[in-house]
């Protein structure tokens, strides 16, 4: 093994090494792009054509990556995709970048993680690097991916390297770029680990190395974890200190001048995106299966899904103090993607509202300059795509109510709160009251 090991590592240190990405998705392409710049030969897999034909034309499907930045790799042939895992062979270090969603009944679905692994083993070289970056629970590496990879008869640890190396990521912000993350690396043993390191110090400034795979997948998900309660916990709050008649943005605004022992998080109409509404219940099962419960990651689950419902009765009891009703009012939401600043709608709260709002027999409709068109409604397949709205003073004075779901940057408030007949602000933008303008 220390032939192997040895062997890589000079491939790794002399960037003559070829790294496999496997799902060029939000994770996987920036990753692909960040070990291309680095100097490695890149090859991006991904089951998606479509994926692979922008890529190689040097183009981008990300909003965050400027086709600039694959035009620059792809015309120096550091980077290239393709949909053929049997060019699995070309690579010395493969890394799983595939999706981790959850099930109709809200269970684990690692049927993405288990065919990659599948169609990694059928081309298994020994010496090769094997890394999952899928966010899940403690054990997947070494209960389900690595039994899959070992199927052939090469052994982890013996003939091929194997870890665990979650993503950390800040979408929409500028403050933390990959580079600048430090990423947790836990092999299933040390030359695992070192190589892991050794590969992933390349491209970020710092690798923290954890003893297990498990212990890598477990700080993930408290990561994930700790903003999913506490955004239920600052929502639960809202509500509380919304019936005491208690502003609780001013009561964060004090609470966050305390140095030391305290962490803001702002309240919201909900949760979203692909990780947090997601990820905890990942860990939720596997504690079911160990026969233990997970209490506090089940009571942010119903918390923040009720939000929505919270925010609608806000909107219903403002209508209802002009004489107004929900049904037949026209609700126009700002910003229907998950997150400020992003043109992410998934597992957005928006769709929740606007479930419920159609449900009322309100007419909604949609301003959100990152989102254009949105996506079908799972719930209301028949109903035609809504399309973003302009917004001007027209729009604003043509709705009987605005309701400011996500607070993109870039929106105009002023002239909603000049405009609109009514506002309801789940997001706290607005903080000098005025009669048009409800908190949520
Ligand atoms: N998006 C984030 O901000 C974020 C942050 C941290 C962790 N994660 C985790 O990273 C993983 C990937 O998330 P994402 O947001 O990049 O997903 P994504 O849906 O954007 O991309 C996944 C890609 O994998 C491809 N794919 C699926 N099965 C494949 C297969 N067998 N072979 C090749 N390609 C395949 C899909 O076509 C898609 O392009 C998930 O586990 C997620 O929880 C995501």
């Amino acid at each position: 093994m220390s032939d192997l090991y040895q062997r890589l590592s000079d491939a790794i240190a002399s960037r003559s090494a070829t790294v496999g990405v496997i799902g060029l998705g939000y994770v996987g392409l920036p990753l692909a792009l960040a070990f291309a710049r680095a100097g490695f030969r890149v090859l991006g897999f991904d089951l998606d054509a479509g994926k692979v034909a922008t890529l190689n034309r040097g183009e981008t499907y990300l909003l965050d990556f400027p086709d600039e930045q694959v035009a620059e790799q792809v015309r120096s042939q550091r980077l290239s995709a393709t949909t053929d895992s049997d060019r699995l062979t070309e690579v010395d270090a493969v890394i799983i970048c595939v999706p981790t969603p959850l099930t109709d009944k809200g269970q684990p679905d690692l049927g993405f993680v288990e065919e990659t692994a599948r169609s990694i083993q059928t081309k298994l070289a020994p010496g090769q690097l094997v890394v999952l970056e899928s966010t899940t629970y403690p054990g997947t590496t070494e209960e389900v991916v690595r039994p899959l990879l070992e199927a052939g008869g090469l052994r982890a640890g013996r003939d091929f390297f194997l870890a665990y190396s979650p993503e950390r990521e800040d979408p929409g912000s500028a403050s933390f770029r990959l580079e600048s993350i430090p990423k947790v690396v836990g092999g299933v043993d040390s030359l695992s680990t070192r190589l892991a390191e050794a590969l992933y110090a390349a491209v970020v400034s710092s690798t923290v190395a954890v003893s297990s795979t498990r212990v890598a997948e477990a700080s993930k998900l408290t990561e994930n974890i700790f903003r999913a309660v506490n955004i239920a916990l600052v929502n639960e709050l809202k509500i509380i200190f919304d019936s005491l008649g208690v502003d609780v943005w001013e009561v964060l605004d004090a609470a966050a001048t305390k140095p030391f022992g305290f962490m803001r998080f702002d309240p919201g109409p909900g949760w979203g995106g692909h990780c947090i509404p997601i990820d905890p219940f990942y860990l939720a099962w596997k504690a079911r299966e160990a026969g233990t419960e997970a209490r506090f990651i089940e009571l942010a689950g119903v918390i923040n899904t009720q939000m929505p419902r919270y925010v609608l009765s806000k909107l219903e009891a403002a209508l209802a103090t002009g004489g107004g009703e929900l049904r037949g009012s026209r609700v126009l939401l700002i910003g229907i993607a998950y997150k400020r600043n992003v043109a992410d709608p998934r597992e957005s709260p928006a769709f929740a509202f606007l479930d419920l709002l159609i449900r009322a027999g309100a007419l909604p409709a949609y301003h959100d300059p990152f989102l254009p068109a949105a996506p079908r409604m799972r719930n209301w397949p028949e109903l035609e795509v809504l399309e973003s709205q302009p917004l001007t003073p027209e729009t604003l004075q043509s709705h009987d109510a605005v309701v400011i779901v996500t607070d993109h940057d870039s929106i105009d408030y002023d002239l909603i709160a000049e405009h609109a007949r009514l506002v309801i602000d789940a997001r706290g933008r607005y903080r000098t009251r005025s009669e048009n303008i409800v908190p949520a």
